[in-house]
């Protein structure tokens, strides 16, 4: 595959220009290859700095309007919104999560109402933002449940859909809820709502900040390792991807994402789907702060984001969003 030989191949030839380097630049980030995350809290005319995560606030629903047409203006194609619900609406079933006038409920409607179909909203579905002890699913014995667990999701989604949410993301990895959510969302004739499936989620050590900003941090005593994936496995990968397929994924995810680009890269090869990365808010957290702390240029985030489209990712969750597409 490799022909040609010094001295007649030089590769550094290619590269002595700025417009040569252009020419045979192999990839490109656009802005709408980028989804941008936002938290929404309770109150009025907020908007409120997370100390962990520089840079990136949590909104009030009356400050949506000015942030989101922000987005559209940089061509950012979709939002995907996070509630941070108030501790005294939590239990240790997720309740609120069901709620017709709960947070995210309000902010799709909100966002729907004045921007229409300008801009995608996407959200998460899992128990974490609602339940008392910050577990994604309802807990007997200390142990997440799967089948009741789908039960509730599977409202939660429907409930999401009939909203006006455009893309459902379970981002609770129990098993056989692709499946549920699909068939409960086509039984109520959402059929042309989409389903993005978290499909590789892994217990990471990055996901940190983002606890803080949805306030599940402090509530959460264990980790998630009995429903999360290992970070030691890669094949695994494959069977949540294809289990998820069959179950009716338009899309699927992998998160972390620059720790596992690896799995980015194989899961586009084999099964050519639309494959979603998410740079979740420890790395997004680490970058930040080596800027501000000068250990690294400011070029690193382009070169973060750049490193997916070259595993193969037609799409990237990350804070960075709006920062980068004002200089794409
Ligand atoms: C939970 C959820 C998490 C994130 C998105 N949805 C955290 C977790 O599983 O504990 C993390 C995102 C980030 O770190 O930016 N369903």
């Amino acid at each position: 595959m490799i022909t040609g030989k010094f001295p007649n191949l030089r590769l550094r030839r290619l590269r002595k220009f700025n417009w040569s380097r252009k020419l045979v630049q192999e990839n490109n980030l656009a802005s709408s290859d980028l989804i941008y995350p936002l938290f929404v809290i309770e109150g009025k005319n907020k908007k409120k700095p997370i100390k962990s995560m520089p840079n990136v606030y949590q909104y009030s629903i009356d400050n949506l309007g000015s942030i989101v047409s922000t987005v559209i203006k940089n061509k950012i194609p979709m939002i995907a919104l996070f509630p941070s619900t108030p501790s005294n609406k939590k239990d240790p079933f997720g309740n609120e999560a069901l709620n017709e006038n709960n947070l995210v409920c309000k902010a799709i409607k909100f966002i729907k109402k004045r921007f229409k179909n300008d801009i995608g909203i996407m959200c998460d579905v899992a128990l974490d933002p609602y339940t008392s002890h910050g577990h994604d699913g309802v807990l007997k014995k200390n142990y997440v449940l799967n089948d009741e667990t789908v039960n509730i999701l599977k409202k939660q989604a429907l409930l999401q859909a009939q909203m006006g949410c455009d893309v459902i993301a379970p981002s609770d990895m129990m098993d056989g809820r692709i499946g549920k959510i699909r068939k409960h969302l086509d039984k109520n004739k959402y059929h042309d709502v989409q389903l993005l499936s978290y499909a590789v989620k892994y217990a990471s050590n990055f996901y940190g900040p983002f606890r803080d900003a949805v306030g599940s941090k402090k509530t959460l005593k264990s980790d998630k390792k009995n429903y999360q994936m290992d970070f030691a496995n890669g094949n695994e990968a494959y069977r949540e991807v294809a289990l998820d397929i069959k179950e009716g994924a338009d899309m699927v995810m992998v998160k972390p994402g620059m720790p596992y680009l690896d799995v980015i890269k194989s899961i586009k090869e084999n099964f050519k789907i639309p494959v979603l990365a998410y740079q979740v808010s420890g790395e997004y957290s680490l970058i930040k702060n080596g800027i501000k702390n000068n250990l690294i240029n400011k070029e690193a985030i382009l070169e973060s984001l750049m490193c997916f489209k070259r595993a193969g990712a037609s799409a990237i969750v990350t804070y960075f969003a709006l920062e980068i597409a004002k200089n794409l």
